[in-house]
C-alpha cells in the first residue's frame, strides 16, 4: 500500500458512487476541511465516475459542505456509471485525471465504487512519473461490505426502519394485525436483522438463512400461530405480528402476504395481512450523529494515510474478525488493501467467511427468541 504520499499543493479529488448513504456528506466535508488545513487542493468530482469521465470537477467549498453534513444524499452527487466499466469509460476517466493533474482520489462509495476505485490505481502522471494516490471509504447503507464493521449511512438507515416499525406497530396492534415490512439491503440481511431486533420484530427473512418459499411461508405461519395463540406462563396474547423481509430473499412480499393467508385462512380466521415496502425511503433522511462522525473519521483517517504514502485502501471502522491493527489517526479506524476487501466482501455474499458463517448463526438463533 506505500508509496510516495501527497504534498502540499497536490490536487485532490473526492468523489461519492453508488447508492448515496447518509453520512456520505459527512465525508466530503471533513475531506475538504481536513485536506484544506494540510494544504491540499480539494476538488469534487460531480456524480461519481460519470462525473469523472466527463471532467465535472470544482474545487470543494467548506461552507457548502458543512451545510451539506447536516444533510442525507450527497451534494457531490453520485451515479451508478455505466460508462465507467468500459474501455472508452476507463480511458476518459484517466485522461481527466491526467487533464487536471489530479495527485490523489478518494472515493466514498459501497463495493461497486471501491471496485471502480481499484482499477486506477495503476495510473501513472507522464510528466512526473508519480502513481496516482487511491483511498477508499466504506459507505452503503447495506453494510455488505467486508473489513469495516460499519459502513457510512447504516446506522440511519436502522433508525429509520425502526422509527417506521414503532409507527406500523401502533396500526398492526389496534387491528390485531400482521405487517410484512420490507426493507432494503440488497442481497445482504444485516439491515433487517439489527433492525428488526431493534425494533421487536417477531420474525425477520434473510437471504442468508438459505430458505425456498414453502419454508419462508412456514416461518411467518409459525411465527403467527405462536403470536395469536395460546402464551407461555405469564405472558399476555400477542395484538400484532411484526415481520421483517429484507429485499433480497426471493419470494415478492405481496406473494408471501397471499401464501401465508391462504395457509392460515382456517387456522388464524380473524387475523389481517398487510404488506408495505419502505423502499427508498430507507434511503434517505437526516444523518445520525454516528453516520456523522464515521463519515468524519474515516475521511480524515483515509486522507492522512494517503498524505503519509498509502495507497490502494479502504479505511475501515474496527470491530471484531478485523485483526490488522489500527491506523496511526485513529483507534478504531483500519486500513486495508482494496484487493483484499474486494476478496472478503465476495466471500462474504457467498456466505464463504467467518462473519458470513456468524452472521448466519445467529440469525438463525434470533429466529426462535424473537418468536417468543
Ligand atoms: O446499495 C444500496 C441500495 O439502496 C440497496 O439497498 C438497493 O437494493 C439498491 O441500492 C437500490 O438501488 P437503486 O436506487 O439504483 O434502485
Amino acid at each position: 500500500m506505500g508509496s510516495m504520499g501527497l504534498t502540499k499543493g497536490d490536487r485532490v479529488a473526492v468523489l461519492t458512487s453508488g447508492g448515496d448513504a447518509p453520512g456520505m456528506n459527512a465525508a466530503v466535508r471533513a475531506a475538504a476541511r481536513v485536506g484544506a488545513e494540510i494544504g491540499l487542493d480539494m476538488i469534487g468530482v460531480e456524480d461519481g465516475y460519470a462525473g469523472l469521465i466527463e471532467g465535472r470537477l470544482a474545487p470543494l467549498d467548506i461552507r457548502v459542505m458543512d451545510e451539506a453534513a447536516r444533510r442525507g444524499g450527497t451534494a457531490l452527487g453520485t451515479a451508478r456509471s455505466k460508462a465507467f466499466a468500459t474501455p472508452e469509460g476507463q480511458a476518459k476517466a484517466r485522461e481527466t485525471i491526467a487533464r487536471n493533474n489530479l495527485r490523489g482520489l478518494l472515493v466514498i462509495g459501497g463495493n461497486g465504487s471501491l471496485t471502480g476505485a481499484r482499477t486506477l490505481t495503476d495510473v501513472v502522471n507522464a510528466a512526473s512519473g508519480a502513481k496516482l494516490i487511491v483511498g477508499g471509504v466504506p459507505a452503503s447503507i447495506d453494510n455488505d461490505l467486508a473489513c469495516t464493521s460499519m459502513a457510512i449511512g447504516v446506522d440511519t438507515a436502522m433508525n429509520t426502519i425502526v422509527e417506521a416499525c414503532d409507527r406500523i406497530f401502533d396500526t398492526a396492534t389496534a387491528h390485531k394485525r400482521t405487517f410484512i415490512v420490507e426493507v432494503m439491503g440488497r442481497d445482504c440481511g444485516y439491515l433487517a436483522m439489527t433492525a428488526g431486533i431493534a425494533a421487536g420484530a417477531d420474525a425477520v427473512l434473510v437471504r442468508e438463512a438459505g430458505k425456498d418459499e414453502g419454508q419462508i411461508v412456514d416461518q411467518v405461519v409459525r411465527t403467527m400461530q405462536r403470536a395469536y395463540g395460546p402464551q407461555p406462563a405469564g405472558a399476555s396474547t400477542k395484538r400484532r405480528v411484526l415481520v421483517i423481509k429484507s429485499e433480497g430473499v426471493q419470494v415478492e412480499s405481496n406473494r408471501l402476504k397471499e401464501l401465508v393467508e391462504a395457509k392460515v385462512k382456517t387456522l388464524i380466521p380473524d387475523v389481517d395481512t398487510r404488506v408495505t415496502v419502505l423502499g427508498h425511503v430507507v434511503r434517505g433522511g437526516t444523518p445520525t450523529a454516528f453516520d456523522r462522525l464515521l463519515g468524519a473519521r474515516l475521511a480524515n483517517s483515509a486522507l492522512r494515510a494517503m498524505v503519509a504514502g498509502q495507497s490502494d485502501f479502504m479505511a475501515g471502522w474496527c470491530g471484531p474478525g478485523i485483526t490488522r491493527a489500527a491506523c496511526p489517526w485513529d483507534p478504531y479506524v483500519v486500513l486495508s488493501p482494496l484487493d483484499e476487501v474486494l476478496a472478503e466482501t465476495a466471500k462474504l455474499m457467498r456466505g464463504d467467511s467467518d462473519l458470513a458463517r456468524w452472521r448466519k448463526r445467529v440469525f438463525a438463533e434470533v429466529e426462535d427468541i424473537l418468536q417468543r
